[in-house]
């Protein structure tokens, strides 16, 4: 790509995100999986007009995620694959996640940068946790997109040497699907996964998908006060991250006060 059309297509990212989110919101990719369709056959599978669909079938076209064959009908892409429900590797938590609320924040970038305040802040008038703490649907959207990032690393952390281990605790584990992959892998470990209460809310149901609820039981915590004592293996996925060196010192020490002599912490 020349560098002109590389900065017009940067400046116009926020379409592209526009747009990705408007398919997977009318499940095009899902609809489309189990055969090319025509515009008129997504119109009505969508309740969506017919000449503004087109529109946007065009863009997802032009974007790489749609593919029109000779007789019109759209199928997907490789990347049009990844924004179907419930496969492996699926982007579509994350565009459901992503582009409605962090939007809006990142819409504050400038006034982040002057004064310090996180977007997140200034669009929502609280921290990303009292966001999700009142509003049990973003909370839905923001679990599961992280449930679908954390199935990405489960091979990595379950193929560590964890034989010695007996109890593995998941601070600010949220669905459960890190610690829930690695009980999977050796069946000799039990679990705990702790977090928020809102966090914790489709937790259970995770687990008992994995077929591990049995051993993994899930516990209200605030990691500023305390987490689940007695661990082997402390996970910390995508939690340091969030905080300042201050706050993120904290929840380390609140780890290692919790564990077992000899314990091991594994930040992720
Ligand atoms: C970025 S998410 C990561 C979730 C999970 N570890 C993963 O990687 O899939 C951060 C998690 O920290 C939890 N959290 C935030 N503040 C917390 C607190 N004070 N005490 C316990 N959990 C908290 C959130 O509810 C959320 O589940």
């Amino acid at each position: 790509m020349n560098p002109q059309d590389r900065a017009y297509e940067l400046v116009n990212g926020f379409r592209a995100a526009q747009v990705v989110r408007a398919a997977v919101e009318l499940k095009i990719p899902d609809l489309v999986a189990g055969g090319a369709m025509s515009a008129e056959q997504l119109s009505a599978a969508t309740q969506i007009d017919v000449d503004r669909l087109r529109r946007l079938l065009r863009g997802l076209v032009a974007l790489g995620v749609l593919e029109q064959g000779d007789d019109h009908r759209l199928a997907n892409t490789e990347v049009g694959e990844l924004f179907r429900e419930g496969i492996p590797g699926s982007r579509r938590p994350q565009a459901r996640m992503l582009i409605p609320e962090s939007y809006r924040d990142w819409d504050h970038l400038m006034e982040t940068l002057r004064t310090g305040v996180p977007g997140h802040k200034l669009a929502h008038r609280g921290t990303l946790w009292q966001t999700i703490a009142r509003d049990p649907d973003f909370a839905a959207r923001f679990n599961d997109a992280m449930a679908g990032n954390s199935e990405q690393v489960v091979d990595l952390v379950a193929g560590l040497d964890l034989a010695g281990a007996r109890l593995i605790v998941d601070v600010g584990g949220g669905e459960g699907a890190l610690v829930g992959g690695v009980l999977r892998a050796h069946p000799h470990l039990r679990g705990i996964v702790c977090d928020l209460p809102a966090g914790l809310a489709e937790t259970h149901q995770y687990l008992a998908g994995l077929g591990v609820a049995n051993r993994c039981t899930t516990v209200e915590c605030d990691f500023f006060v305390s987490v689940p004592s007695g661990g082997d293996v402390y996970l910390l996925k995508d939690i340091l991250h969030d905080w300042d060196d201050e706050h993120a010192g904290a929840i380390l020490s609140i780890c290692r006060r919790a564990a077992r002599p000899g314990a091991r912490i594994l930040i992720v």
